[in-house]
């Protein structure tokens, strides 16, 4: 029997790594600049830790999508399907309301919701989050939005885009779910069973629903942000005024409402085009009182989280988009005995500033460069008698086929000019 992956989980090869790396260390710099901590949190956690903190009417608990499991004592684990509730689970137990607040955290790790697998859906999936608690300021909430955008745009993304929004304190919710009810109600049997079901958890989330005849039914109903009581209109109106003032930015979308109960005022989310049905490249907003419920001190957080998976998906759409640029890769073709080891000795020299490799024993040129190009080089340099009496290598673009002499100076650059 030969053995199989399970649905929905993947295995990240050599050649895609590069792209993980360099989202995590545009999260470690942007977020680390910002003042953010890292810190782990388990892979699984006692179910209630989730099924508190997402809340019962979350498509997470609403269909099934966490893994839960019984470990021998009897007890109820879950692997954990976001971050958020595990995070403030550590925040209270290690007291870090104690420390000076706001108190900043991210982390990066895989996580699992047992969904209907499709381009951008896995079962495991991996995100970057961002946690920033004791601020009731929209300050926090503007700067997490500004530093969401920025993490995207420090891992190479230019085209996405911010959208906001409010889904108010939770005296507008449930106003404004009372206001969908009175609508809806008496149109019950024309709503999907999704919608159906929200209609009675929390009719907000139908705004979600991407069924054609849902939304024809709520295309003339009010927004939550059309809604909003004084207070969350003037925190909102706040959080633009700060985004404007740094140049972030973003669309006011009324309809934003978010997959997990937590919520309350800021909500926003991030999107790329490119990357199809599930166009979310991350979310996030305020959850004051989540921290409480789950016995802790009464303190208000804004946070956010973006897809990994999602987020290289929409990196390589750009790619791709722009004619494939691609990070320099060379590789040194000796063409006699003496190179093998200069070509050893530069490659060391020079893998501080990129990628290098080599061949082991002298090639003819058009086995050289049929090598460089199987080991998925941009370039490739040679080496014989006459490079090395003029102290150079030959150097050819292998999509270009262009080719001119190079001293290791210019490797370097070339090896750098893209880093
Ligand atoms: P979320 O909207 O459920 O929020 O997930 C955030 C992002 O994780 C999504 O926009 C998407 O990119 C990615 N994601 C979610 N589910 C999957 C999946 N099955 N496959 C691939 N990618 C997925 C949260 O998780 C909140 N905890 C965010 C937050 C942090 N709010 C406050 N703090």
């Amino acid at each position: 029997m030969k053995v199989r992956s399970v649905k929905g989980t993947a295995d990240v090869l050599p050649e895609e790594r590069a792209a993980w790396r360099r989202v995590e260390s545009a999260a470690a710099r942007v977020l680390g600049n910002a003042g953010a901590g890292e810190l782990s949190v388990p892979v699984f956690e006692y179910v209630d830790v989730f099924t508190k903190s997402v809340g019962e009417s979350s498509d997470i608990v609403v269909q099934k999508e966490m893994y839960v499991f019984e470990d021998r004592g009897g007890r109820s684990l879950a692997l954990r399907p976001e971050f958020t509730a595990g995070i403030m689970r550590a925040f209270v137990e290690h007291g870090m309301h104690t420390r000076p607040l706001p108190v900043k955290l991210w982390t990066m790790g895989p996580a699992f919701r047992a969904e209907n697998v499709q381009r951008g859906r896995y079962r495991q999936f991996h995100q970057v989050d961002y946690e920033v608690v004791g601020s009731e300021s929209p300050l926090a909430d503007a700067e997490a939005v500004q530093l969401m955008y920025a993490v995207l745009e420090e891992c190479g993304l230019t085209r996405h885009v911010m959208l906001l929004g409010s889904v108010g304190d939770p005296e507008d919710r449930a106003a404004y779910n009372a206001y969908l009810r009175e609508a809806l109600e008496p149109r019950r049997d024309e709503l999907s069973e999704v919608s159906r079901e929200r209609l009675r958890l929390n009719p907000m989330r139908i705004l979600d629903s991407k069924h054609a005849g849902d939304q024809a039914l709520i295309a003339d109903l009010d927004r939550p942000l059309e809604r909003l009581g004084e207070a969350s209109r003037a925190h909102f109106e706040q959080v633009r005024r700060y985004l404007d003032a740094w140049g972030v930015p973003y669309r006011v979308d009324p309809g934003i409402v978010r997959g997990l109960d937590y919520y309350r005022r800021t909500a926003f989310e991030a999107h790329h085009e490119g990357i199809g049905a599930q166009s979310a490249l991350g979310g996030g907003g305020r959850y004051d009182g989540l921290i409480k419920l789950l016995g802790g001190p009464d303190l208000p957080a804004t946070g956010w989280a973006f897809g990994v998976e999602r987020v290289i998906d929409a990196l390589a759409e750009e790619a791709a988009a722009d004619d494939g640029a691609r990070e320099p890769r060379l590789f040194l073709v000796p063409l006699d005995e003496a190179a093998v080891d200069e070509a050893a000795a530069l490659a060391a020299r020079l893998r501080e500033h990129g990628t290098v490799e080599f061949a082991y024993q002298r090639r003819a040129p058009g086995k050289g460069l049929a090598e460089a190009d199987r080991r998925g080089a941009t370039h490739a340099a040679l080496r014989g008698a006459s490079e090395r009496a003029a102290g150079v290598w030959q150097l050819k673009d292998l999509a270009t086929g262009e080719q001119r002499p190079a001293s290791e100076d210019d490797l370097r650059a070339l090896l750098e000019f893209s880093a």
